[in-house]
């Protein structure tokens, strides 16, 4: 197998840590980017992947910032090659109906959760394309697919993922470059927890499955359209739900 630079925004989340350990298991150099304010709760986590045997690399990523996505990713190349494997999962939830949206939680979703797809990913398509080798994965959402009530923001920003993986997926398809979407469905990850008790049980009640997911079950799906293996598969958007929604 070829080893491979891999850098996952989000990557000290809950589903983020799962994909981070799922890459470094295959002997990827995986790179977490932490959002810049969390050092001290980042620097805690890297310390506690490498007690479980995953050495990953960490690098203060603002993913709602141009700019800063630009300095990240050159210092990343600098330290650990420039990067093949790209995973936009960081993301947040600012919840609420859209009666009483203020407008700070409309930007906060939108920036953080879809221009972060292109602040990021506009600096590593470039060297993607220069080594004709890429594989791009964006964690997207159930949500984007069906919309949620009380989602208008995260909804609206997950679907938006969704039409970023498809255009660029055509740009990029014949120069050896994959761009997916994994949508999951609700995973038992801080973000879920923070919903309100009763929600989240009427929902989990509602999936086919019956369960929540776990984030292993997302880094399984985004380790395999990682890979070598997946040579075929682009513009597409896996769900990852237990059943909650399928579609064509
Ligand atoms: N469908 C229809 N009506 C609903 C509803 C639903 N799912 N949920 C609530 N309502 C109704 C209530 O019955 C109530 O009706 P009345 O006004 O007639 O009494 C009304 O809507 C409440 O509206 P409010 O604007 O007052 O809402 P609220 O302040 O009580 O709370 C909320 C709304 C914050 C959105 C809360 O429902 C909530 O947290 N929902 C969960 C949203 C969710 O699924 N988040 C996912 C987070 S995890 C994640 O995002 C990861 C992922 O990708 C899956």
């Amino acid at each position: 197998m070829t080893k491979r630079v891999a850098l996952v925004t989000g990557g000290n989340g809950g589903i983020g840590s799962a994909i981070c350990k799922e890459l470094a298991n295959q002997g990827h150099t995986v790179v977490a980017g932490y959002f810049p304010p969390e050092k001290e709760s980042a620097e805690a986590w890297q310390k506690d992947m490498h007690e479980q045997g995953c050495a990953i690399g960490l690098a203060p990523l603002d993913v709602s910032s141009f700019s800063d996505c630009e300095r990240a990713v050159s210092e990343i190349a600098e330290e650990f090659g420039s990067v093949d494997i790209l995973v936009n999962c960081a993301g947040i939830t600012r919840d609420g109906t859209l009666k009483k949206m203020p407008e700070e939680n409309w930007k906060a979703v939108i920036s953080t959760n879809l221009d972060s797809a292109f602040n990021v990913t506009r600096h590593v398509i470039n060297g993607m394309l220069d080594k004709g080798w890429g594989r791009i994965v964006n964690i997207a959402s159930v949500n984007g697919q069906r919309g949620q009530f009380g989602q208008a923001n995260y909804s609206a920003a997950k679907a938006g993922m969704h039409g970023f993986t498809m255009a660029v997926a055509l740009e990029t398809a014949a120069k050896g470059i994959t761009v997916n979407t994994v949508s999951p469905g609700y995973i038992s990850t801080p973000m879920t927890e923070a919903m309100p008790e009763n929600v989240l049980e009427s929902i989990v009640n509602s999936v086919p499955m019956r369960r929540m997911g776990k984030p292993e079950e997302i880094a399984d799906a985004v380790a395999w359209l990682a890979s070598e293996g997946n040579s075929y598969t682009t513009g597409a958007n896996i769900p990852v739900n237990g059943g909650l929604f399928t579609s064509h």
